[in-house]
């Protein structure tokens, strides 16, 4: 059994990416994992400050919310993290910036725990849920890619995105692109699912998958050893 966690960023509890999030767990539950939904908006209600004015004498940090629990005993033990975002002025929502920009204390040289989170943030499988108003494809794409290099800047595989489309309430639902279903595959899904990030002396397989690897139809297919 492997743990997840979702760190829900919209402040609606009944909104879309809860209702995905939701989705997601339901998935990984039934696939026999582990999965904790976190708001973030409840978890943390103060914002980054400058760490030289509230960074206490032993190196922790003086916020007084319960951020040092969500990392210590949610996300340190996680064995993925699944990040899910209303799309705002076309990045992540604030709640989530803020989770990234907290984090920071706590990879800090100063902080005694350091040891601890820096190893366990590393390598960790991560995937993005988004829910948007927007269906134009590339309106989310910022948020894709900010959290595509964070997942470069921690060695982790960015494993699967969906973007669910609506604006009121629970409406994703009625999305005919079934973000629901999706999200709740990617749950069950999310310690198998194929990954690759190539660098160019890679080995590749002649295709992707191992049922057309065989495959005469697969065989016709132009690999870079082909050119
Ligand atoms: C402050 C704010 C900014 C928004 N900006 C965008 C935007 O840039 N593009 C978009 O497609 N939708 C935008 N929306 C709509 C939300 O992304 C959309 O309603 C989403 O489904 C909300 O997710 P939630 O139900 O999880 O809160 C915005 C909504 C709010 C409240």
């Amino acid at each position: 059994m492997s743990r997840i966690v979702v760190l829900c960023a919209s402040p609606r509890p009944d909104g879309n990416s809860m209702a995905m999030s939701l989705a997601l767990a339901d998935g990984a539950r039934e696939a026999g994992h582990e999965a904790d939904i976190v708001e973030l908006g409840t978890a943390m209600t103060e914002t980054l400050r400058d760490c030289r004015t509230c960074r206490r004498p032993d190196g922790t940090c003086s916020i007084e919310d319960d951020f040092a629990t969500l990392v210590h005993e949610l996300v340190v033990p996680a064995d993925a993290t699944v990040y899910a975002t209303p799309l705002y002025w076309y990045g992540m929502a604030a709640s989530l910036k803020n989770y990234f920009d907290r984090l920071t204390c706590y990879i800090a040289a100063s902080y005694p725990r350091r040891d601890e989170v820096v190893p366990a943030l590393l390598g960790k499988r991560i995937a993005l849920l988004l829910a948007s108003e927007e269906r134009y494809p590339a309106a989310g794409h910022g948020v894709t890619f900010q959290l595509q290099e964070i997942a470069r800047y921690l060695r982790s595989p960015f494993v699967g995105v969906v973007n669910g489309i609506g604006n009121k309430r629970g409406e994703v639902r009625y999305d005919p692109d079934r973000p629901l279903d999706a999200a709740r595959r990617l749950g069950a899904e999310l310690f198998e699912r194929h990954h690759s990030d190539y660098w160019m002396q890679a080995e590749r397989p002649n295709a992707v998958w191992p049922e057309a690897r065989d495959d005469a139809i697969g065989a016709e297919v132009s690999t870079y050893d082909d050119i």
